[in-house]
């Protein structure tokens, strides 16, 4: 079989079980397996696939006709222009988190150096991103999952971040000493309910604990809001994504600890997806 056969034959199949961007994520996954470029895909239809390629490629098709992402299929996820190994024990890194990054970028000059913590560190994406643009700085994320760590620490090994970035497990703040001058996190804030009804990409393949936020998808900013509250360095500033409609919860639990609004930023969806804090009149 061709190339541009096999790519047709996918799409349909994907197309049929209900996969959105069928055509591109037959492209992918044909890529990988014939060890071509995306682009080179559509530049040599021609090609002709080996029997193991053909074979490879129909089981990572049948595998996204069960709705799992393409990422996941292929261990990998671009964030931040940044290229991110993924596991069954971490999300995968969004496009709407980028405006967390730019948020905390936004906030500092890149001199003097910076310490910055991760709460629910995932794959490292958000701390691996402003580390990246910033030189100087240095930073530690935390995550819940032992699993997630071990990605994350890999993560930083391969962007040639590892000399600047600690990742370790643990219970949001238990046992951190700060000050840190920025403090991020993209903790879990979809309500229990909801989870379920999410898309089966996310509802089937995302590990739980990234996502369900409690009864009313708040729990994780109640325990982040004293530990922020304790951690930040006087002039410092806490950047948090969240769900659509929660910014104004969020912000009011936030105050109750003593951390002021200080900007809110969209995605590109134009929903409220970071709050920006530091201490109350400071
Ligand atoms: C929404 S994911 C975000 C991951 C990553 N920061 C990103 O933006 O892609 C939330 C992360 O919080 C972690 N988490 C959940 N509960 C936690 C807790 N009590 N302490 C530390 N991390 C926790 C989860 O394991 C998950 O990796």
């Amino acid at each position: 079989m061709t190339v541009g056969e096999a790519l047709e034959l996918a799409t349909r199949r994907l197309a049929e079980a209900g996969v959105e961007a069928a055509r591109l994520d037959a492209r992918l996954l044909l890529a990988s397996v014939a060890g071509m470029s995306a682009t080179a895909v559509l530049r040599d239809p021609e090609r002709v696939l080996s029997i193991d390629a053909e074979a490879a490629f129909g089981r990572l098709v049948e595998r996204r006709c069960r709705r799992e992402p393409v990422s996941r299929i292929l261990g990998r996820r671009e964030f931040w222009s940044l290229d991110f190994a993924v596991s069954l024990a971490t999300l995968d890194p969004r496009p709407d988190s980028e405006t967390v990054v730019e948020a905390a970028l936004a906030r500092f000059a890149p001199e003097p150096p910076r310490r910055v913590l991760d709460l629910g560190s995932g794959s490292g994406c958000l701390l691996l991103a402003v580390l990246s643009e910033r030189p100087g700085w240095t930073g530690l994320g935390i995550d819940i999952a032992p699993d997630a760590v071990a990605v994350a620490r890999a993560n930083a090994r391969t962007l040639g971040l590892d000399a600047r970035a600690r990742f370790q497990a643990g219970d949001w703040d238990q046992g951190l000493v700060g000050p840190f001058d920025l403090i991020l996190s993209n903790p879990p804030y979809i309500p229990s309910r909801e989870v379920a009804g999410l898309a089966p990409e996310v509802s089937l393949f995302e590990p739980r604990r990234a996502l369900d936020g409690g009864s009313d998808g708040l729990d994780a900013y109640r325990a982040l809001a004293p530990a922020a509250a304790r951690l930040l360095a006087p002039r410092g500033c806490a950047v948090l994504e969240l769900g659509g409609g929660q910014i104004g919860a969020v912000a009011a639990l936030m105050a109750t600890a003593g951390l002021a609004e200080i900007e809110r930023r969209r995605d590109l969806a134009g929903i409220e997806r970071c709050l920006v804090l530091g201490r109350s009149g400071s």
